[in-house]
C-alpha cells in the first residue's frame, strides 16, 4: 500500500520538486515522517491524524512511513500536510490512486479538516503548469494558483487547478462525487491614487530630478535641511512610475506570494513603495533568517525602495 504525490520546496524563488512517498505496512503501529523534515513537516503528522479523525477516518493500525524525496533536500514548512494527507488517502485506498497523479499539491491542515493558506503558490504553480501538471491547493490561494499558467497556455490545454476549501470536499472532488468551482485569476482593484507631485510648492529641479529618475530607472540620493521635503519628494516617486506590465507583475507577485503577503491573491500592477525604518535589521532588509524569507530589498522589486534617514541604517553607520 504505497502511494506517491508531488509537492514542492522553496529556495529563494527558485521551486525543487518533492515527491511525498507514503508507505502504510504491517509492523509496529507508528506514523513516521523522514527525509529532512524541520519542525513544522514534522508536526504535521498531528494535523493530518486531528483531520482524519475530524472526517471520521481511522489511521489504521499499521506502520505509516511518510518519506519526502530528495531525502538529502531541507524541507520547511507547513504546506506538506495535504501532500502527506492525499499520498496517505491514495495509500489507504480512499482515494484512486490515479486521482492524485498529475498534480502538484500544497496546502495546510487545519484540526477541522479546512484547508489554510500557505506562502509561495504563485511560484509553485507557475512551475507546476510549465512542466504541465495540475495544482491543488487551498481555496484561499485559489486566485493566485490560477495565475500560475496565464499567458502560456490556451484555457483548453492548461492543467486543471483544484482549490478546495476543506479536505472533505477536494475528496468529494478526486472521487468525482462533487465538483469544485474553478478559481478565477483575479486583479486587484488597486485604483486607489498615489500623493501627487502637484502638493509639492516650488522645488521645480528637485521634481525635475525626481521625473528623470523615474524616466530612466536611476538610483537618487536625496540631501537637503530638516523639513525641506525629501521625504515628501521620496513618497511621490511609484506616482510616475508606469503601471507594471504582465511580466513585472507577475514577478513582484512571486516575491510578495513568498512572503506570504499575496492577500486575496489577486494581482496587481501598482509600484510597491518600501519605506524600512532605520532600526530594521541586516535580514529584514536583504532577507534571510533560520527560514529564508524576502527582505525589503526583495519586496521593492520593480518598485521604489525608500532608505528614510539613510546614514542611520544598521550597517552603514
Ligand atoms: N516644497 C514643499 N511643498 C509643500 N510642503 C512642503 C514642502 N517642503 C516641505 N513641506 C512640508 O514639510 C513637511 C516636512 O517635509 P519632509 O518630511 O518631506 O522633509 P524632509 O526633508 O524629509 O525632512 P527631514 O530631513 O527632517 O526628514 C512635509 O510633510 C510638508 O508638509
Ligand atoms: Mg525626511
Amino acid at each position: 500500500m504505497q502511494a506517491t504525490v508531488r509537492t514542492v520546496a522553496f529556495q529563494g524563488i527558485d521551486v525543487l520538486p518533492v515527491d511525498v512517498q507514503v508507505l502504510v505496512a504491517p509492523g509496529t503501529i507508528a506514523f513516521a515522517v523522514v527525509g529532512l523534515a524541520d519542525k513544522a513537516v514534522g508536526e504535521s503528522r498531528e494535523r493530518v491524524r486531528a483531520c482524519f479523525r475530524a472526517l471520521g477516518l481511522a489511521l489504521p493500525p499499521q506502520r505509516i512511513t511518510v518519506n519526502l524525496s530528495p531525502a538529502d533536500l531541507a524541507k520547511e514548512g507547513s504546506h506538506y500536510d495535504l501532500p502527506i494527507a492525499l499520498g496517505l488517502l491514495a495509500a489507504l485506498g480512499v482515494l484512486p490512486r490515479e486521482s492524485v497523479e498529475g498534480f502538484v499539491v500544497l496546502g495546510e491542515l487545519a484540526l477541522d479538516g479546512s484547508l489554510c493558506r500557505v506562502p509561495g503558490v504563485l511560484p509553485a504553480a507557475i512551475a507546476a503548469q510549465a512542466a504541465g501538471r495540475g495544482v491543488i491547493c487551498p481555496a484561499v490561494c485559489g486566485g493566485e494558483a490560477a495565475w500560475g499558467g496565464f499567458d502560456s497556455l490556451a484555457d483548453t490545454d492548461r492543467p486543471p487547478i483544484i482549490a478546495a476549501p476543506s479536505l472533505l470536499a477536494l475528496i468529494n472532488h478526486l472521487r468525482g462525487q462533487q465538483t469544485l468551482p474553478a478559481p478565477e485569476a483575479l486583479m486587484a482593484d488597486d485604483r486607489a491614487t498615489y500623493p501627487d507631485l502637484s502638493e509639492i510648492k516650488g522645488q521645480e529641479s528637485a521634481k525635475r530630478v525626481l521625473e528623470i529618475a523615474a524616466a530612466g530607472g536611476h538610483n537618487l540620493l536625496m540631501i537637503g535641511p530638516p523639513g525641506s521635503g525629501k521625504s515628501m519628494l521620496a513618497a511621490r516617486l511609484p506616482g510616475l512610475l508606469p503601471p507594471l506590465d504582465a511580466e513585472e507583475a507577475l514577478e513582484a507577485s512571486m516575491v510578495r506570494s513568498l512572503a506570504g503577503d499575496l492577500g486575496e491573491g489577486r494581482l496587481s500592477r501598482r509600484r510597491t513603495f518600501r519605506d524600512p525604518h532605520h532600526s530594521a535589521t541586516l535580514q529584514a532588509l536583504i532577507g534571510g533568517g533560520a527560514r529564508p524569507k524576502p527582505g525589503e530589498v526583495s519586496l521593492a522589486h520593480h518598485g521604489v525602495l525608500f532608505l528614510d534617514e539613510l546614514p542611520e541604517f544598521n550597517g552603514i553607520r
